[in-house]
Parts: C-alpha cells; sequence; structure tokens
C-alpha cells in the first residue's frame, strides 16, 4: 500500500511544533486553536492579495508564531493581542534534515553536490572488525552497485553498535539517522496500522533495514525492535545520501526507460516505479551458472535486464524411479521475471535457475518485494495459475502451486 502525503502536511506540522517547543504553552488545544486559524487568516488575506491561491502552506512560508499576531504567555496563561497585522511570513526553522513533503519526491539531485563538500566520515577500525563488516556487508543490495573506491568510503564510515533484547532500534515516524547493516541478531518489524502496531516481519541474523527516511526524506516508516541480542554496523545519513542515495540517482536515469516497459510494473504509479528502480541491484552472471538453486530458501526476486535464464524442475524418471531428472520447464528473457513464487508461497524454491549465455539481472530483496509490489500481486498471481498448466502439459500433473499461493 502507498500512502501519500498531502503536500504542505509535513512542513505545516514541523513548524506548529516548533511553535509548542518555542512556547511551552499550557493549553496545547487552545494554542493550537490560535495558531491555525493565525495561519488561515494569513492565507486568506495573502491570497486576496493576489499572492497565493493553494490552500496548503507553502514550503518555507509558514507563520513564525511567537513574531506573529498572537503571543501566549505560558507563565500565566494571558494572551496579548499584536496588532501589527502587516508582518511579513517568516521561514520557520529549518534544519538540514528537515523532512520533504511527499514520498515520491525525487530521492537525489546529482547535480547538486552540496552533500560532496561536507568533509568524509572515518571510524577506525581493527583488522577483525574491518573483516566481520565486509562479511556482514557482501549481500547487501545497495552497496551493490557500487565501485570499489565508494565500498572503501561506505566501510571506513561505518561503525558497530550493540543491541541488547528489548531495544527499539528506530521508532515509526522518528527521523533518520544512521542506514543499518546487520551483522547477527534477531530483529522485528512493526508498522503502525490504525493506530496499532502490527509485526509485519523479522529480519534473521542477516539483511539491512533503515533505507527509506534517508533515502526519501520521510520519517521512520517502521519501529525495529531487537529480539535477541544483536551486533549491526551503521552508516551515518550524509555518508549515505553522498553515496547510496547519488548512485540511485545514476541508476533512475539508466533504468527509467527499461523499468517502463515491464508489463509486470504497470499497475504501479510512475513515482512507485522509481521506488522500484531504487531497491534493485544488477547481477552478472556466466553461462550454465546457477542462480536459483530449486529447494533454497528464497530472499530475492528477478528481474531478467539481458539474455536468456533456464528454469528447470526435478522430476523422478518414473513413479517408483528414486532418482531425478533435471527437465526444463520454461525459459525467461529481457523484461521478465522469475523467483517470485517463493516470496509469495513462503515456500522453498520451487525450480532452478540458470543463465544460458551471459545474462544479467536486476535483483530486489524480499522485503522491497513485499513493501512494493503489492499491487502486482493479481499479476503474479494469474501467471502462478499458469505454472500449473505449464507443468500438467509437461508431465501430465503438478504440484500444488495453487494451493500454495494464498
Ligand atoms: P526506514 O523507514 O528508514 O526505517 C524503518 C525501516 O524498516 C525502513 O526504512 C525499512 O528499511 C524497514 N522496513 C522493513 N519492512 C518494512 C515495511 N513493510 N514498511 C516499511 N519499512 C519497512
Ligand atoms: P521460485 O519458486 O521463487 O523460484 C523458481 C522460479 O521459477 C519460480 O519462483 C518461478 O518464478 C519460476 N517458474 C517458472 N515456471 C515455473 C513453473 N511451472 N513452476 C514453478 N516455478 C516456475
Amino acid at each position: 500500500m502507498s500512502i501519500e502525503i498531502p503536500e504542505g502536511l509535513t512542513e505545516l506540522l514541523q513548524s506548529f511544533t516548533v511553535e509548542v517547543l518555542r512556547n511551552q504553552p499550557r493549553d496545547l488545544l487552545e494554542f493550537a486553536l490560535q495558531y491555525f486559524t493565525q495561519l488561515k487568516d494569513r492565507e486568506t488575506k495573502e491570497a486576496s492579495f493576489g499572492n497565493d491561491q493553494n490552500s496548503a502552506p507553502r514550503p518555507g512560508k509558514a507563520v513564525n508564531f511567537i513574531d506573529e499576531a498572537m503571543q501566549i504567555d505560558s507563565e500565566n496563561g494571558e494572551e496579548e493581542e499584536d496588532d501589527d497585522d502587516d508582518e511579513e511570513f517568516t521561514a520557520p526553522v529549518i534544519n538540514r534534515f528537515i523532512r520533504r513533503a511527499s514520498v515520491c519526491a525525487e530521492a537525489f539531485n546529482p547535480d547538486d553536490d552540496e552533500e560532496d563538500k561536507e568533509p568524509r566520515v572515518t571510524h577506525p577500525k581493527t583488522d577483525e572488525q574491518r573483516q566481520r563488516l565486509q562479511e556482514a556487508c557482501r549481500d547487501i543490495l545497495l552497496f551493490k552497485n557500487l565501485d570499489p573506491e565508494q565500498v572503501s568510503q561506505v566501510l571506513d564510515a561505518m561503525f558497530e553498535k550493540l543491541c541488547t533484547e528489548g531495544e527499539h532500534v528506530i521508532d515509526q515516524d522518528d527521523d533518520g539517522d544512521n542506514f543499518y547493516v546487520i551483522e547477527s541478531g534477531m530483529f522485528n518489524i512493526y508498522v503502525k496500522v490504525d493506530g496499532t502496531e502490527k509485526l509485519v516481519g523479522c529480519y534473521d541474523n542477516r539483511g539491512s533495514f533503515g533505507e527509506l527516511a534517508l533515502m526519501y526524506n520521510t520519517p521512520r516508516a517502521a519501529t525495529i525492535i531487537a529480539v535477541s541480542p544483536g551486533a549491526l554496523w551503521c552508516l551515518d545519513r550524509l555518508t549515505f545520501r553522498r553515496i547510496i542515495v547519488k548512485n540511485n540517482a545514476k541508476k533512475r536515469k539508466l533504468y527509467e526507460a527499461f523499468i517502463e516497459t515491464l508489463p509486470l510494473l504497470t499497475s504501479l504509479e510512475l513515482s512507485e516505479r522509481m521506488k522500484v528502480v531504487d531497491v534493485l541491484s544488477t547481477k552478472v552472471y556466466n553461462d550454465s551458472q546457477q542462480i536459483i538453486a530449486q529447494g533454497d530458501l528464497a530472499d530475492c526476486f528477478y528481474i531478467v535486464e539481458s539474455g536468456q535464464v533456464r528454469i528447470t524442475m526435478k522430476r523422478s524418471r518414473t513413479k517408483k524411479d528414486q532418482e531425478e531428472e533435471e527437465v526444463e520447464i520454461a525459459t525467461c528473457s529481457r523484461g521478465q521475471y522469475f523467483g517470485e513464487l517463493a516470496l509469495v508461497t513462503n515456500k522453498p524454491r520451487a525450480a532452478s535457475a540458470y543463465a544460458v549465455g551471459s545474462v544479467k539481472c536486476l535483483v530486489m530483496g524480499v522485503q522491497a518485494f513485499e513493501r512494493l509490489l503489492g499491487p502486482c500481486m493479481d499479476i503474479m498471481k494469474r501467471n502462478i495459475a499458469n505454472y500449473e498448466e505449464q507443468l500438467v502439459t509437461l508431465f501430465g500433473s503438478s504440484p500444488e502451486i495453487e494451493q500454495q499461493c494464498v
């Protein structure tokens, strides 16, 4: 599910919060009433001068309440009228980490090199630490497309954090500070649904989290709690943006046209398709190399960018025969996908996949798959239903794929 944050909401609430913190009013509701009434009056006035016809307050143009007409004395609760109505609107205090109005905003402007000017972050490490860090980062998809110099900068900047059982590593709605790579430990993922926290998944001694708030300048989208003692490697926000987000901007340009051609993604909005690009990494396979092994546990999904992928399934030669042969059941070429079935059914891989010639695939991790491809589930399920037919045609019977696919 994708939730659009109305334009201006974040700035509106942030300016209000700043004023609450500055004024420390006794009666918060009364303060809110005065604040928003004042804001509306201002806006109406501005509109009547033909300045702004938009109903949402413009970013950077909110009321600086303490300097505005209404001043509430927090000590005695008295309200003081200030009749200098013509005072200019003042921009609220905006820090560098200010949240953007919409989660669909551009992830990064690659031409804006502001963040390049920040000094590089380095946390010295022992050889043993560096080795553990490299091992933990080996399968992190977001790091896959980086060049060796970028990888080295990322590893230099990362620092270790030990977690105790029950520790909240991230709280939903907070600002994003770090991106986390798991070295060890189990971490539950909770998302608020109608005000109550719902367990939506778990990281089991591998993976990474905390990229969304840093990529899109949005509040944290989930709460992450350690359910065992654990060890994490953290990458600070600035380094993440300077290297990973900048790299994503290039990736968007590179894959924009290809992504638009994928029938699977037609039910996604353009901004959602761009978010898909942000979480994809590329993997290259040589001729005959195994991409997926039947029976393995699954943690990612593949789209073929170039070359051909052969899908095979193990079958006994006869009903009594113990010996199995590997039979080709399908081929996937550019624009087609595979590896979704195990993620949808939560079962081991139903078939194997091998490269035919040199193959390049776009790979997406299971968490991103679940988060982003919900709207594409109908198309996937329709195709999964076809697998059964395919197997019946080939073998006269099929495993119960459709029953698996709830
Ligand atoms: P971020 O929003 O920065 O912080 C919370 C993290 O939880 C988020 O980034 C993702 O990395 C991770 N996460 C895992 N599953 C989900 C989910 N279903 N919805 C939102 N975030 C999720
Ligand atoms: P998964 O089970 O995750 O890994 C193997 C993949 O092969 C599977 O997902 C499907 O994407 C793909 N596949 C193609 N044809 C079939 C088929 N007839 N039965 C099962 N999987 C198939």
